[in-house]
């Protein structure tokens, strides 16, 4: 009696279990951590993986994000900041960066590490040609140092780089080219990756397209068909990415190098912080793209599977927004995992993203303007521009979610942004006697006034977390035996 409840729920574990393999088919994420307050990464770890993602890209190699992310099947792509170039240029260093950063995790740790991305679009534009000269060098060295390591088969190297690598002077993908300041540079690190079998990353963004070109086809930057369509040779295009990512293969194969395996490094649309950027648009580029990807058609110049990674997971609060105040908005969900907007990657039962689990807020108050204070009150300009200097202001202005919010609603914005960043400690919310405390939520239908997620520390919360995740388990099973 016993025995057969045992085996049969077994038998229901073990069908679970088959289901979720067979789902796999390969949809990336890139997962940033330039925020104020980041989840655990045991939380961020489960949301993945029911969303079904089952790729992840990072920005660096922190070692308890990846302690944290072993056994997880998940498979991931660590990344080496442009600051450490130079650095790399001496395999010594490179030697100890795959140890420190590579090796303990394989074999102490079971991360499924696969690729190692050198620098981040160093190649861009604005950084004047400051990264033209290291990368190359350290990419070298880092492949030498993982197959001198013997993780020459696991890991592979590359080197993400923008779209803004290659042209196309006729504005025709079959004339595409590396940019002529960049092209011997470009062509060493193919020709690298080439003999290594290692793939070109690329990052494509139709957003920054429209957001840097008031002229710029709208219908171009999605998916439904419904731009002029851009005829090129025996290829019909009617969607940017498209165009763009053709216009790479172009480039290879003009140099020699048409079959290196492409994937796409970031692709996505921020939710707030600029006129285009919203959560309607976002669903609509991003649930396109998913649809576009998922026949696995591919383009006109590259038919089959295309392999990518979303930008973004998460909103990073605490991003540069020097490019613009759509920066710190690109996450699929917010800064406390709830997903800002359906959307089904294809690799779940579901069909739906699932918010995070177990987080952890502060409590439920928030700090606003005092209601006998006065607009004209001298301290009311300066205590605005320190909020929104050290915390985030990017929701306020033209268009964007609390463009609507009128001036006092402004200001209790900035204070209450101030006021959570600083985890609702009562100094934060004292602007010069301006500043109050309280508990009925300011939000309005589209702009939220956030409530902070508890500060995260790494470490003994994980324990913790392990134990009580064992005792559940052995809890269940109890009571079902
Ligand atoms: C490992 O990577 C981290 C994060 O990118 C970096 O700060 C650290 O210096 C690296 N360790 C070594 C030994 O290079
Ligand atoms: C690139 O050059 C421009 C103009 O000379 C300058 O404003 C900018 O700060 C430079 N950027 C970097 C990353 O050096
Ligand atoms: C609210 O703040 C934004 C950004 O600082 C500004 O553009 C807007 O004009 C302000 N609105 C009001 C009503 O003060």
């Amino acid at each position: 009696m016993e025995f057969f409840a045992f085996s049969k729920l077994f038998g229901v574990l073990c069908l679970v279990i088959l289901s979720m393999v067979s789902l796999v088919s390969g949809i990336g994420v890139n997962w940033g951590t330039q925020s104020t307050h980041n989840l655990p990464p045991e939380i961020i770890v489960k949301m993945l993986k029911d969303s079904g993602f089952q790729k992840v890209k990072l920005f660096d190699a922190d070692y308890d994000t990846l302690k944290a992310l072993g056994n997880s099947r998940i498979e991931f792509m660590v990344g080496i900041p442009n600051d450490m170039l130079t650095s790399l240029a001496s395999l010594k260093v490179a030697e100890k960066w795959v140890s420190k950063n590579i090796s303990v995790h394989l074999s102490d740790n079971n991360v499924n590490i696969r690729y190692v991305a050198v620098g981040n679009e160093p190649f861009l534009e604005t950084y004047n040609g400051s990264y033209l000269r290291t990368t190359f060098p350290a990419l070298q060295n880092v492949q030498t140092a993982l197959v001198k390591a013997g993780h020459g088969n696991q890991v592979k190297v590359t080197v993400p780089l923008n779209a803004d690598v290659y042209e196309s002077a006729s504005s025709l993908p079959s004339s595409g080219d590396f940019r002529a300041d960049i092209h011997g540079f470009a062509i060493q690190i193919v020709k690298f990756l080439s003999d290594n079998g290692c793939p070109f990353i690329i990052n494509i963004y139709p957003f920054i397209s429209l957001y840097t070109d008031s002229n710029f086809p709208v219908e171009y930057a999605f998916f439904d068909g419904k731009a002029t369509p851009i005829i090129d040779g025996g290829a019909i295009y009617t969607n940017m990415f498209d165009a763009n990512h053709d216009t790479l293969v172009w480039a290879l194969k003009k140099n020699g190098f048409g079959n290196l395996p492409i994937m796409v490094g970031e692709i996505g649309w921020p939710t707030d912080g600029d006129r285009n950027a919203n959560v309607q648009l976002a669903q609509r580029f991003n649930q396109g793209f998913m649809a576009h990807i998922s026949d696995g058609k591919g383009t006109p110049m590259r038919p089959g599977p295309i392999d990518v990674y979303l930008f973004s997971l998460i909103d990073e609060d605490a991003k540069s927004i020097q490019p613009g105040n759509f920066e710190r908005h690109w996450g699929i969900f917010a800064y406390d995992g709830q997903p800002k907007y359906s959307l089904n990657l294809g690799t779940t039962n579901s069909g739906s993203l699932i918010p995070a689990s177990n987080v952890k807020y502060l409590e439920s108050k928030w700090c606003v303007l005092k209601p006998s204070a006065k607009l004209d009150d001298p301290q009311v300009a300066p205590s605005v521009s320190y909020a929104c200097a050290h915390a985030d202001c990017t929701s306020l202005g033209y268009e964007t979610s609390c463009g609507g919010l009128d001036e006092r609603g402004n200001i209790s914005y900035a204070f209450n942004s101030y006021y959570q960043i600083n985890n609702q400690l009562d100094v934060a919310c004292k602007f010069s006697g301006l500043g109050t405390i309280t508990k009925s939520d300011p939000s309005t239908p589209s702009c939220r006034f956030g409530i902070m997620i508890e500060p995260y520390y790494g470490g003994a919360g994980r324990r913790n977390g392990c134990t009580s995740a064992a005792l559940a388990l052995i809890l269940l099973l109890c009571t079902i035996l």
